[in-house]
């Protein structure tokens, strides 16, 4: 092998286990997927359950209801079975506080009942981890919350990340302001923050990068989710309104995964390179 191939080969692997690069404060996260090429991580976007409920004549709050009972269930059922690690929902947005009052209230109502309907999947492993504000949520929403995260706390199957009360900005403004309130304080050396430093300061420091995006509905954009963690997910767009998504559906997404190349900015050939010196390893 040529210095220039072999230098090249050691700058993927590097680049796959997340070491420091040689360019200084550049620190790539490592790819999360597990060593069989499935996703650990999903994040899925839960729209359309307005639009479901408007074409059958009914309420919008009927709609987030039906995509409650029916899809919620069926995908968290479905993930488990699959053993996906993490699964991302995106439930409400710090920016949902701008749709009707009627809505936002059943919206809240909703977080206390999936709060415990995500507690009758402890046996099988569920634990649950808010992503998200405290900030305008009445005291019954976080304590329910809370309680949820408390008692699924012991689960090892699949962790949820219930993003409530989340925006991806809001998230990553935060992490920043934490680091210069530190600076200032002279806890921490500007020079010393780098991707892995910044990313300790996010909502959920152990949620590893998202290998799969899911929006349901058919629109296509990330309107403000997982912004960090999202940078080198495989995005999928499904036509389908959220109230009529699926376990099913969702495993069918799972088998067209391997499909996608990924190269995180290197090359296909660098990235088999580097996989097959070991270098993609679980984060968590
Ligand atoms: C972003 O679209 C989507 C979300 C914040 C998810 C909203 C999901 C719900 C309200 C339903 C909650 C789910 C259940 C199961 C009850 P957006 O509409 O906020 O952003 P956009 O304006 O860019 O489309």
């Amino acid at each position: 092998m040529s210095r220039i191939a072999q230098w090249r080969l050691r700058a993927a692997v590097r680049l796959l286990r997340g070491i420091e690069g040689d360019s200084a404060g550049f620190r790539p996260k490592t790819p999360s997927p597990a060593s069989d090429g499935r996703p650990r991580h999903i994040a899925i976007i839960m729209d359309g359950n307005g639009r479901w409920a408007t074409a059958r004549g009914r309420s919008r709050i009927h709609g987030h209801e039906v995509g409650m009972r029916e899809a919620l269930w069926s995908v968290l059922d479905a993930a488990l079975d699959e053993g996906v690690e993490y699964l991302s929902l995106f439930f409400f947005s710090t920016e949902n506080w701008n749709r009707p009052h009627a809505e936002v209230a059943a919206l809240m109502r909703l977080a206390r009942e999936s709060a415990q309907g995500f507690t009758d999947f402890i046996e099988r492993g569920v634990r649950l981890l808010w992503c998200g504000s405290e900030k305008g949520l009445a005291p019954e929403v976080v304590r329910a919350l809370r309680e949820a995260e408390h008692r699924t706390r012991q689960g090892r199957a699949t962790t949820v990340a219930l993003c409530f009360n989340y925006g991806g900005r809001a998230e990553i403004t935060r992490a920043a302001a934490e680091l210069a309130r530190a600076a200032v304080a002279g806890r921490l050396h500007p020079d010393a923050i780098d991707e892995g430093v910044f990313a300790r300061h996010l909502l959920l420091p152990t949620l590893p990068d998202v290998d799969m995006l899911i929006r349901t509905s058919g629109e296509q954009r990330i309107s403000n989710f997982l912004l960090w963690q999202s940078a080198y997910s495989e995005l999928f767009f499904v036509k389908t309104l959220w109230p009529d998504f699926t376990g099913d559906q969702l495993r069918a997404l799972i088998r067209t995964f391997p499909a996608r190349k990924r190269r995180f900015g290197t090359t296909t050939a660098s990235v088999a390179a580097a996989r097959h010196q070991g270098a993609v390893r679980p984060e968590q």
